[in-house]
This record gives C-alpha cells, sequence and structure tokens, in this order.
C-alpha cells in the first residue's frame, strides 16, 4: 500500500517535470499557438495561410525579412515572452525550411525579438508582397 503511494507520487512529480520541460520547448510552443493556422508541417492554406514549409527561411536572405519574421503578427502577437519567440524561430526556421538557411545565420536573441517586436507593421500584406518581389527580383 505504502509502497504503491510513493509510486504515484514519484509518477506524478515526473510527470510534472516532464510536462513543464515540454511546455517550454520550442516544438510544444508550436504546437500550442501556431499550428491552428500553419498546421503540424507548417503547409500552405490556399488564400489563407502562406507555407512555412521550403519556403519561410528565404525571408533572411533580403532586407528587412529577419525583421519581418518577427513583425508579422502570428509571431509579434503571440503570449510568449521573448526569449521563447527567439527559441522558436531559432527551431522553426530550420525545421521547415533547413535549404534556405542562409550559412551565416546567427540566431535570434530575445533582445532582438524585444525591439522587433515593439513596432507594430502598418500594412503586413503590403510588406509581405515587397518581401516576395524582392526575392524574386533575387532569384529570377
Ligand atoms: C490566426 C492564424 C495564425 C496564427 C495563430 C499564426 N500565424 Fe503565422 N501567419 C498567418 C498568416 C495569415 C500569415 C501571412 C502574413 C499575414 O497576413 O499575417 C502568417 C505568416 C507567418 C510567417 C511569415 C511567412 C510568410 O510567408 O509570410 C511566419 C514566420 C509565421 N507566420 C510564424 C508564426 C508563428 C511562429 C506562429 C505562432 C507563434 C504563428 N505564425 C501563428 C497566420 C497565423
Amino acid at each position: 500500500m505504502f509502497k504503491s503511494v510513493v509510486r504515484a507520487c514519484v509518477f506524478t512529480l515526473g510527470f510534472a517535470a516532464w510536462a513543464t520541460a515540454a511546455s517550454a520547448s520550442p516544438r510544444t510552443d508550436y504546437m500550442l499557438k501556431c499550428m491552428g493556422c500553419h498546421g503540424p508541417e507548417g503547409a500552405e492554406v490556399a488564400g489563407k495561410v502562406p507555407a512555412l514549409k521550403d519556403s519561410v527561411a528565404r525571408f533572411l536572405s533580403v532586407e528587412g525579412g529577419r525583421a519581418y519574421l518577427v513583425k508579422v503578427p502570428g509571431t509579434r502577437q503571440t503570449p510568449l515572452d521573448d526569449q521563447a519567440v527567439a527559441d522558436l524561430l531559432n527551431w522553426l526556421l530550420p525545421h521547415f525550411d533547413a535549404a534556405h538557411m542562409p550559412k551565416d545565420f546567427a540566431p535570434y536573441t530575445g533582445e532582438e525579438v524585444h525591439a522587433l517586436r515593439a513596432h507594430q507593421l502598418p500594412d503586413v500584406v503590403e510588406t509581405r508582397a515587397q518581401l516576395i518581389k524582392a526575392l524574386e527580383d533575387k532569384t529570377p
């Protein structure tokens, strides 16, 4: 009897530790905060949500793109702290689009996210269109 109570406690504590660690992981943050729109695979939802898969890291190679990935409302407005957002992007970019990662990619920091988050994009659709145009001009 006593033994089984102890076992139950150890199990509960173990589970709590696991749950805490898991909620701090970028993958879990993605599942909880982003997957509702972007899906488990970062696939496009035609006419609504652009693909992250095989696409998202391209923004890193044009001016303003690195900032855009933080300022886009899905990232900027998520109820995660700055460091968690940095960790999430540092995980998400190579996870969904390893092929387009610049070789000299410097991971986002919490401070950088903090500074970028302070400014709201006046027109997300327009900013995105300009970045896509810059990408297309770069790779005809
Ligand atoms: C309510 C739906 C929704 C949620 C939730 C959401 N996004 Fe998005 N995301 C979008 C849409 C729509 C776009 C296209 C830009 C725009 O119109 O905001 C986008 C664009 C992006 C982009 C730029 C890709 C591109 O091609 O423009 C990134 C990066 C991104 N989201 C990351 C995230 C992350 C990280 C989260 C979770 C913390 C998240 N999003 C949550 C809908 C969402």
